[in-house]
Formats: structure tokens, C-alpha cells, sequence
């Protein structure tokens, strides 16, 4: 765990938030590399939807109406951890996280009460209860309140999704384990509308294409079918995808059947018929709904945990004796496929030259380093993930081709420039 942060923060991936004044509890800054990924995740996860038939994209707002929470169940049912106190310290734990006595001093728990986790914030210059309303506390909520205005602009037919990538923002009373529980975090939802008959099917559809997803991006998961007890309060069936953390296997992504829970209550509340209506049958109806929904920061740092690698005494003979380290990350994700290396830098032909290939490579997300020996070159593009070290030698400027280095094999092939374009394609793009 320690090894990863650091790397995170040494790397440019993950910066504490505010940490020239201490930094904030469990708020985190996305640097360089980081965005880089983040960016890659939530492409593929777009592309994926996009890929599917009758789904289609919103951008919902992050403030709502407050009435949105009382309907969706959020102010009122399940939406909230059980607090306890530690009576010697005071201080305040999830009761799941305490057991029988207070982790910092080992002093005695109060009687656990209920503390909701929606994030409270006013709107307008008064802070009073009028003006009260809340960040949102999950994606799907906007997804729902649209549920008409896309069937009637997009003219939808059942069955059909709505996805979505945004930030949701949850009061937590333990925020812990680096980025896998935060007070803000982005979620990834999809919202499935189906009539109710074929909820169970598209159910086990879903779980099944989110499966396969993740074997694309070469990340091992299991699932776990989680008891009625446990269950979110909007859930008929929940299963939940995990993944390996320092700290065990935990929750990345929830599938759910959510039922009719949130258009029959939204309808409830506002008053507006938010039925479908079946043209064929002639029947009006609420859809069920199956939703896929996973947070990107902790999918981020579960795929960071999975592909961090740190091999003792290095790779090759010619190495230094400290560990190395390489990223093992899909090459869907990671932040830079390639970098361009002049092999040495006082010679203003092969200067010149890495930089026209630099040039020409550009569009694909590479960088241009031409300071140390070509070995820690290697070893910094290796840490993060970059699949090809691109050399410019002095036989380059002699047969127009470059050295290629393979991140994980680490085979070297030789290459003209002229197909070097070709060669990108193919390698990181091949259903273009
Ligand atoms: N709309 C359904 C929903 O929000 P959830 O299981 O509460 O379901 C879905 O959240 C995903 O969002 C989780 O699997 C997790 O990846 C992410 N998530 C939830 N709370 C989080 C938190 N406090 N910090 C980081 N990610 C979180």
C-alpha cells in the first residue's frame, strides 16, 4: 500500500490534495500521468456503451432539487453508515471498521447510531433550511429525472441504456485506503430501462459484458452475490464485482437490478407520470432498471495495484542491483504508449532526428526524454507503463530506422520511420 502512494505521488499520478497546507482528508489531486489514465479509463468504459445498441449519453448536474433525495430514498432509508464514539478519545468510526473497542486507544463504543451519508450544502447567499440541498450522492439519479425528456427526444424504445460518467460526493465517516473510499470520487453508471419480465435476463447480460470488459483491460476480478441484509436499499438483486487491494478483495463495481424503485418513486413525488408506454401492447408501465456502476478512482487504483511490479536486482544483466519497477498496465490505459529517445544527446544529427520522429508520433500520446544513459531511460519509462522505448541511433542516420524496445519482453526490433505510423496502428489501435 505504502509502495503504491508513493509511487503515485513520486510519478505524478496521484498528488495528496492541499498538501502545502497539510493536506484535506482523503482528498486527492490527479496529476500528469494520472489524468493521463483516468482519461484512458473512462474513454474505454465510454467507447464499450457506445459500442452497445439504444444506449445513449448524459451529463446530469451535480445540485438538484432536495426532493430528488427524499424520493430516490437517500435522506430517509438505507443511505446511511452506523457511528459509534469512542467514549476515551471521541473519536468516531464506522461501527464495521471499531469491532468492540476504539482502534486508536482501545477505550469503549457508544450505542451506534445512524449518520446519513449525503454531502449537505446551501444554495444562495442564506444559510437556512430553505436553501438546503445536497451534491449528489450517485450518478443514476439524473439519468432518472431525464427518463422522459430522452424517450421523447431520442425517441427510445424498451429496452435501452442511458450512461453517464460524473463526480458524486459522499459524507464518509471513515474515508480510508487511499483512493478506494473518498469523499468525492467519479462513478461510470449505466441505467438499463427493460420491462420488468426480462429484468432477471439483461441482468446476467450485463454482469456478463461488465466481465469481459474487464478482461479486456487485463485486470482478474470476482464476483459476490450480496444477501438481502446488505443490499442497497433501491436493490432487488446485487451482485458485486472485486478486485485485489493491498488490503483484500473488495467492491470496484455493483450490478443491480433496481426494479421500478426510482421512476415509480420519483413519480410518486413529483406527480409526473413517468411510465412507459408500450405501443404495441397498448400498456403503460415502469420499466426496471439494471445498473452497472463503478467508481473510476478505485478501479484507477485497483488496475495500479494489479500491474505494479517490482522485480529485485532488475531485469537484465547490465542492471543496477536495486529493484526495478514496471508497470504492467494494459496498453488500452496507459498514459504515454511510447517515448522517443535520441541515444545521446550531444550529437545535433540524432537530436534532430529523434525530434522529426518525435514529431511524427505525436498523436499518440508519447513523450521526447533525452537526459541520463539510455538504461535509466528504460527504467523510468518502464515504471510507468510505457509499452515501446523508441531509440534513435547512429545507424539511424544511415537506414532511416529506429530501435524498438518491447516494455514487458523486452526484445528490441529494428524499424524504418516510414512504417512506423502503420506500426502504432496496429499495435494500439487495431480495430481502427
Ligand atoms: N448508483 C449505484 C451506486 O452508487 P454503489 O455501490 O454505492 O452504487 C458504486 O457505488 C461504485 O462507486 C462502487 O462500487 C465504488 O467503486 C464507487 N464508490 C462508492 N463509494 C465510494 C467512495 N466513498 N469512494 C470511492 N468510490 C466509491
Amino acid at each position: 500500500m505504502e509502495k503504491i502512494v508513493s509511487f503515485c505521488k513520486k510519478r505524478g499520478f496521484v498528488f495528496p490534495s492541499s498538501e502545502i497546507y497539510g493536506g484535506f482528508s482523503s482528498s486527492y489531486d490527479f496529476g500528469p500521468l494520472g489524468i493521463e489514465l483516468k482519461n484512458n479509463i473512462k474513454k474505454y468504459w465510454q467507447d464499450s456503451m457506445k459500442q452497445e445498441d439504444n444506449i445513449v449519453g448524459l451529463d446530469s448536474a451535480i445540485l438538484m432539487n432536495p426532493m430528488v433525495w427524499q424520493a430516490s430514498g437517500h435522506l430517509t432509508a438505507g443511505f446511511a453508515d452506523e457511528l459509534v464514539e469512542c467514549k476515551k478519545c471521541h473519536h468516531r468510526f464506522r461501527k464495521d471498521f471499531a469491532k468492540k473497542n476504539c482502534p486508536d486507544c482501545q477505550g469503549g463504543l457508544t450505542v451506534p447510531r445512524k449518520f446519513n451519508l449525503m454531502m449537505r450544502t446551501f444554495v444562495g447567499p442564506v444559510e437556512e433550511k430553505a436553501s438546503e440541498a445536497y451534491l449528489r450522492a450517485e450518478t443514476c439519479q439524473g439519468i432518472y429525472l431525464n427518463f422522459q425528456n430522452i424517450l421523447q427526444t431520442m425517441r427510445m424504445k424498451i429496452p435501452f441504456g442511458v450512461a453517464q460518467i460524473g463526480k458524486s460526493f459522499r459524507n464518509e465517516i471513515n474515508p480510508k485506503d487511499f483512493l478506494f473510499r473518498t469523499r468525492e470520487f467519479e462513478q461510470m453508471e449505466m441505467q438499463w430501462f427493460c420491462h420488468p419480465k426480462q429484468a432477471s435476463g439483461f441482468f446476467d447480460s450485463w454482469l456478463k459484458k461488465r466481465l469481459k470488459w474487464y478482461a479486456q483491460i487485463g485486470l482478474k476480478v470476482r464476483t459476490t452475490e450480496v444477501l438481502k441484509k446488505d443490499r442497497s436499499h433501491y436493490a432487488k438483486k446485487q451482485i458485486d464485482i472485486e478486485a485485489q487491494f493491498p488490503f483484500g478483495w473488495k467492491e470496484i463495481e455493483g450490478i443491480h437490478n433496481r426494479g421500478d424503485w426510482d421512476l415509480s418513486n420519483h413519480s410518486k413525488h413529483s406527480k409526473q407520470d413517468l411510465r412507459y408506454y408500450d405501443e404495441i401492447t397498448k400498456q403503460k408501465y415502469f420499466p426496471y432498471v439494471i445498473e452497472t456502476s463503478v467508481g473510476v478512482e478505485r478501479l484507477f487504483f485497483a488496475l495500479l495495484c494489479s500491474s505494479y511490479e517490482e522485480i529485485k536486482g532488475g531485469r537484465s544483466e547490465k542492471s543496477i542491483k536495486e529493484a526495478e519497477t514496471v508497470l504492467k498496465l494494459d496498453k488500452k490505459l496507459i498514459p504515454f504508449k511510447a517515448a522517443i529517445f535520441p541515444l545521446v544527446r550531444n550529437k545535433p544529427e540524432i537530436v534532430k532526428k529523434a525530434k522529426d520522429v518525435f514529431n511524427l508520433l505525436k498523436p499518440f500520446s508519447i513523450y521526447y526524454d533525452e537526459t541520463g544513459s539510455i538504461g535509466k531511460r528504460y527504467r523510468r519509462a518502464d515504471e510507468i507503463g510505457v509499452f515501446w522505448a523508441i531509440t534513435i541511433d547512429f545507424d539511424t542516420l544511415q537506414d532511416n530506422a529506429v530501435t524498438i524496445r518491447n516494455r514487458d519482453t523486452m526484445e528490441q526490433k529494428r524499424i524504418k520511420i516510414k512504417d512506423l505510423i502503420e506500426c502504432f496502428k496496429k499495435q494500439f489501435f487495431p480495430m481502427d
